[in-house]
């Protein structure tokens, strides 16, 4: 085994008495305020500044496949769940449609689990358009704007394209009835098919009390430099290699499996929160889809994310310091990721942790029961607000016609 670099050793100790680490601020702790507008924006309170109506499906659209696989609550892609429970006693809620500033629809497209929990969107489709289907014909706000004062909890891996394939996603495109709707999506990248311009990028859900319930003393050293555990290779859905990933992975454990500034492994270890705490650098490379829960841990647990997910949109951009508080490498650069992680100055490392430790950041990552100030239910009604007044655009003209209900695959197009 290789020694530790002396610049290594000293990080650990300076991060030790510095001991920024901290889920919760301590009293008289130091935190560094994110500065300018984007702190602003972190703090802003929604309340007063729009008001949502929900409206009301048969519960076949939401409750009644949540109980067919309560796994749904857990998995990342809880946030569509939660977002609804959280508006229905949310003070941004009205009861008249004639105030609101924007309808919301509750509808579980990606509650439709294998037997193994894995969440396949080929229903979602269906489903969504027959809920379209069912507020265009009860309510007369849907025809008014085609969905433009709409919007919807898209979490899956590719948002409304509803294919865990990039290359499929790509190929379906944004449901065709949600052209015109605001989408809340986990889903972010620049330029690309699956994200349209106005949408709000969230963070994916992770679990908050379990996170919560694994904090170890900020005192403990963080002695692992760089830590993953997850895939490099997805032999079952990927079986040439390549694809998954975009071989970003893969490159990691070709290039690092030996390295021993490098942690990293497939097995998942229960000890895998607290490790994230133990660790200077967590990375964040893209799977499937660009992002994963890993975003949200890392900046709970106070490691830096190393974001590996070329042009990737990540959650509340205009709030989070992402380029501040994590590290951006080229997926082509990820044989270096040792070097370029090794040159960075131990002042920037501290900068980093001690932004990270800002709570009011951390809270934005999370979608907690009961919600909390500054969490990331009001992060996404803060992003509608920003939206609004509702432009000209928005209203069609009484018989105007946008979107096209029979377009897209065929097979949409069958009753659900
Ligand atoms: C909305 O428009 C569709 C046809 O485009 C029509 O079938 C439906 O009845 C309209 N809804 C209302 C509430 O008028
Ligand atoms: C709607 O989409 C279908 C299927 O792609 C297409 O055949 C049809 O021409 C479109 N209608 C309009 C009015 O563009």
């Amino acid at each position: 085994m290789k020694y530790l670099s002396w610049g290594f050793i000293l990080l650990v100790f300076s991060a030790f008495l510095l001991n920024l680490d901290a889920f919760e601020l301590r009293k008289g702790q130091k935190t560094e305020r994110i500065s300018g507008s984007a702190g602003d924006v972190l703090e802003d309170d929604p309340v007063g500044r729009l008001k949502v109506f929900v409206y009301e499906l048969p519960s076949k659209y939401n409750k009644k496949i949540l109980q067919k696989d309560p796994r749904c609550l857990n998995h990342m892609f809880a946030a569509e769940i939660y977002m609804h429970r959280f508006l229905l006693s949310s003070p941004v809620r009205t009861l008249n449609p004639e105030e609101a500033d924007w309808f919301y629809t509750p509808v579980y497209t990606t509650c439709d689990l294998t037997p193994n929990g894995l969440p396949l969107p080929f229903k979602s489709p269906r489903m969504m358009r027959s809920a379209i289907q069912l507020i265009s014909s009860n309510w007369p706000y849907w025809n008014r704007t085609e969905g433009a004062d709409h919007f919807f909890i898209v979490p899956h891996d590719f948002g409304a394209c509803f294919h865990y394939q990039e290359e499929k996603a790509i190929e379906r495109g944004i449901l065709p009835l949600l052209q015109r709707a605001t989408l809340v999506q986990t889903f972010g990248q620049k330029n690309h098919v699956c994200l349209k311009e106005g949408s709000i990028t969230v963070p994916p859900y992770a679990p908050p009390q379990k996170m919560q319930s694994h904090l170890i003393p900020p005192s403990i050293p963080r002695s692992i430099f760089v830590y993953f555990r997850g895939l490099f290779y997805d032999v079952g859905n990927d079986p040439e290699g390549g694809y998954y990933a975009r071989g970003a992975r893969a490159a990691v454990w070709e290039n690092f499996k030996d390295n021993p500034l490098f942690d990293i492994s497939t097995e998942h270890p229960t000890t895998y929160y607290e490790d994230m705490q133990r660790a200077v650098f967590c990375l964040c490379p893209l799977g499937w889809a660009p992002w994963s829960p890993r975003l949200v841990e890392a900046v709970i647990f106070g490691c830096i994310p190393v974001i590996i997910a070329d042009d990737i949109v990540l959650p509340f951009a205009d709030a989070i310091p992402w380029e501040d508080i994590g590290v951006y490498v080229d997926e082509k650069d990820v044989p270096n990721l040792d070097t370029i992680l090794t040159s960075i100055p131990t002042e920037v490392i501290l900068r980093k942790q001690r932004l990270l430790a800002n709570p009011s950041m951390k809270q934005a990552m999370l979608f907690p029961h009961p919600a909390q100030s500054g969490d990331a239910f009001h992060q996404i009604l803060n992003g509608l607000a920003r939206k609004l007044p509702h432009g000209k655009s928005v209203y069609l003209r009484k018989g105007e016609k946008v979107l096209n209900w029979t377009a897209g695959p065929l097979a949409d197009l069958k009753p659900w």
